[in-house]
């Protein structure tokens, strides 16, 4: 645990919610959105009951013999119970005489791009391409490694492992080569399903160099599947390469899928923790299908004839796995999956996009809230929302500017904003206003939704009174929870449930305003958010003292106006190494560099500072306390900055902590 305290910034916020206006929930939503009142109590009087009248909705091979067993830290959900993912999220529909229900309006990032695949597509492309890694020779049980862009290969190829039980582990293209074949060994992949590269901010970015470089690493690999996307050339290992068009193409459309037991692994998604290696967070198919479908229904509302849902996250991250992907295909619904930047091909791609596809209901991050806002509201302002009804946000703490700004222009002040909290480890948002029931305040996260059990407690685990701050728990199992760390049980004891024996420990801090409403603080540990993305510091300090001429790096999240942190680096050099000057700058953009290789592009700092020292404590710790008010607020300006007074600082600091 860090110094962070989980209080931090509360002054501000008590100002805050002083001023707090509440927004009651519409009269349209209050009639007849799918969460009633009385659903809380309903699920509070027996979740397990609940949670199991919520699993009817999905079609089982078999029924369950008993909905949980709970043997800490393990869960096992719908126990007996039999069924495939792809199934349900795709046949189903097509034999309810819903085939020809669009499952997603695709939008390419090149103007002009789009492709409607219906349910009956979906069905023959999943069948397809499970034929095709058949082929290749996956059977169930086996991971594929998932590495790319937005297109609708990108759901097929997931959809398609999970009708095989093969877990699959999807691997943000954003990432680098190194981080790519850290994953791929992590959990064993033998088979990568890639694509050639992928547009991003109008131009074509390469993944297939990406992917060869890391399979160096990766001897274990026997086959490459590669979606032609850009048409880029690439180069060819005969006997390992694929292309999808030539394998799946060919392939029957048709599949009998078989049934998996309810916690046969669906899939492996990675997430940075304290440590400098990343988490495989696992995740199994019965209990994450009726979470992830559960609360895409109540949270947002789900009417599935009318709705088009617009999830604006990235495949290659849980948002997009549980609300592009699982549950909006297990209710039937109809999405916007779009590939590209918010302003490729203009600052108004977003608002085109809602008008033209009549979208109903928007879940982004508040990092691209603040982004949009930035551009102003001369952009939405010129296009017809009319057909939004709710907006939903995740991803890290939404500042009230942002939520009214976002309630104001895009919701035209009639939209409900649901703000919902949740990780990559909780499966499915666990902590969300619900539209027909809960009044919403700028800023919170309001309350556990209904078979959820949360609670804020001090440091010694005892639950804290209204108004005040503590750390968030969660006090009883649920269905989307993870079921462990890939290969590291230990990590798994020691990182969530050691710290407060009993309970989940999220990692987060939270506040308890007076009327009980819960608002979310950000992390407690050393991991930053960055646009809503999780990046741990320590990662970033392995990546930058993997440079020969660095000695010491802290890497710290400065608060960011647009993506809520960013990094910031203090680096100090080796003896023998100049770090002044033009020397100096050569090196900071060598550390960018270096960063950038080894995790990816999204984890390179904004600054990095060559100081002659750190901060230390006499124990010889770090102060980190002080470097982020220092990045924060600190007069750092430029990259090559010698901080001369650092040691002073960092004396006067050490006798005022004591
Ligand atoms: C961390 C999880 C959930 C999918 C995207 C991120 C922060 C997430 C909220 C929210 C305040 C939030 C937390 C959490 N977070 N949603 N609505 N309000 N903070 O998934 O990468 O696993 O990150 O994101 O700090 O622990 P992730």
């Amino acid at each position: 645990m860090s110094d962070a305290a989980p209080d931090e910034g509360s002054e501000a916020l008590s100002a805050l919610l002083h001023e707090t206006r509440q927004f009651p929930p519409p009269e349209e939503f209050t009639r007849q959105a799918n969460a009633q009142p009385g659903i809380y109590e309903e699920a509070a009087a027996d979740s397990e009951a609940w949670w199991a009248t919520q699993a009817e909705q999905l079609t089982w091979d078999r029924h369950w013999d008993k909905v949980l067993e709970w043997d800490l830290p393990y869960a096992k959900w719908f126990v007996g119970g039999r069924l495939n993912a792809a199934y349900n999220c795709v046949d189903r529909h097509v034999e309810n005489g819903r085939g020809d229900k669009v499952a997603f309006h695709w939008v390419g990032e090149p103007e002009g791009e789009a492709r409607t695949i219906t349910y009956a597509d979906l069905q023959r492309m999943v069948c397809q391409a499970a034929n095709g890694l058949i082929e290749l020779g996956v059977e169930a049980g086996d991971r594929v490694a998932i590495y790319m862009p937005m297109i609708p290969e990108a759901a097929v190829a997931m959809l398609a492992c999970a009708r095989l039980g093969a877990p699959h582990s999807v691997i943000f293209g954003g990432f680098s080569s190194e981080a790519l074949s850290g994953r791929i060994l992590d959990a064993d992949c033998r088979v990568v399903i890639t694509a050639d590269g992928g547009y991003r901010r109008g131009v074509a970015s390469a993944l297939k160099p990406n992917v060869d470089q890391a399979l160096e690493q990766c001897p274990d690999v026997r086959a490459v599947l590669v979606v032609r996307r850009t048409g880029q050339d690439v180069s060819w290992t005969e006997g390992r390469d694929v292309w999808w068009h030539e394998l799946v193409d060919r392939q029957p459309d048709q599949h009998d899928p078989v049934s998996f037991d309810a916690e046969q692994p669906l899939y492996i998604m990675y997430t940075s923790g304290t440590t400098a290696k990343p988490k495989g967070i696992l995740h199994t198919t019965g209990g994450y299908l009726v979470h992830t479908s559960t609360t895409h229904r109540l949270v947002f509302d789900l009417k599935p004839e009318t709705d088009v849902f617009w999830t604006a996250a990235d495949i290659g991250w849980v948002t997009g796995h549980s609300y592009i992907v699982y549950g909006p295909l297990a209710n039937g619904a109809t999405s916007v999956m779009y590939e590209g930047t918010p302003d490729a091909g203009g600052r108004d791609r977003w608002w085109r996009i809602i008008d033209e596809y009549k979208v109903s209901v928007l879940y982004t991050a508040p990092t691209t809230i603040r982004t949009l806002m930035k551009w102003g509201e001369e952009y939405p302002d010129a296009h017809d929302l009319s057909s939004l009804r709710l907006l939903g946000s995740v991803g890290e703490p939404i500042n009230p500017e942002a939520w009214m700004w976002y309630r104001q222009y895009v919701g035209r002040n009639r939209c409900p904003i649901v703000d919902t909290w949740w990780q990559t480890e909780t499966g499915a948002i666990l902590i969300s206003p619900l539209p027909g029931i809960t009044a919403t305040k700028p800023g919170a996260a309001m309350r556990a939704l209904p078979g959820i059990s949360a609670e804020v407690v001090d440091n010694d685990g005892t639950p804290v009174g209204n108004g005040e701050a503590g750390f968030l728990l969660l006090t009883k199992p649920w269905p989307g929870m993870l079921r462990g760390i890939w290969g590291d049980p230990e990590r798994y004891m020691e990182t969530y449930w050691s710290r407060f024996p009993g309970s989940y420990f999220a990692g987060d801090g939270a506040k308890k305003d007076e009327d009980g409403d819960l608002w979310l603080l950000g992390r407690v540990d050393d991991v930053m958010n960055i646009s809503g993305h999780r990046i741990s510091t320590t990662e970033i300090e392995h990546a930058l003292v993997g440079h020969p001429s660095v000695a010491e790096a802290a890497v710290v999240g400065a608060s960011d106006p647009t993506t809520g942190q960013a990094i910031v680096a203090f680096v100090t050099v080796k003896g023998h190494v100049v770090a002044v000057g033009e020397e100096g700058a050569a090196l900071v953009v060598e550390l960018r560099e270096q960063v950038a290789v080894t995790i990816g592009p999204i984890a390179k700092p904004r600054q990095i500072l060559l100081t002659p020292e750190l901060p230390k404590t006499r124990s010889g710790k770090i102060m980190r306390r002080l470097l982020r008010e220092l990045a924060t607020h600190g007069e750092i300006q430029g990259d090559t900055t010698t901080l001369e007074d650092f040691t002073v600082i960092a004396k006067l600091r050490e006798a005022e902590e004591g």
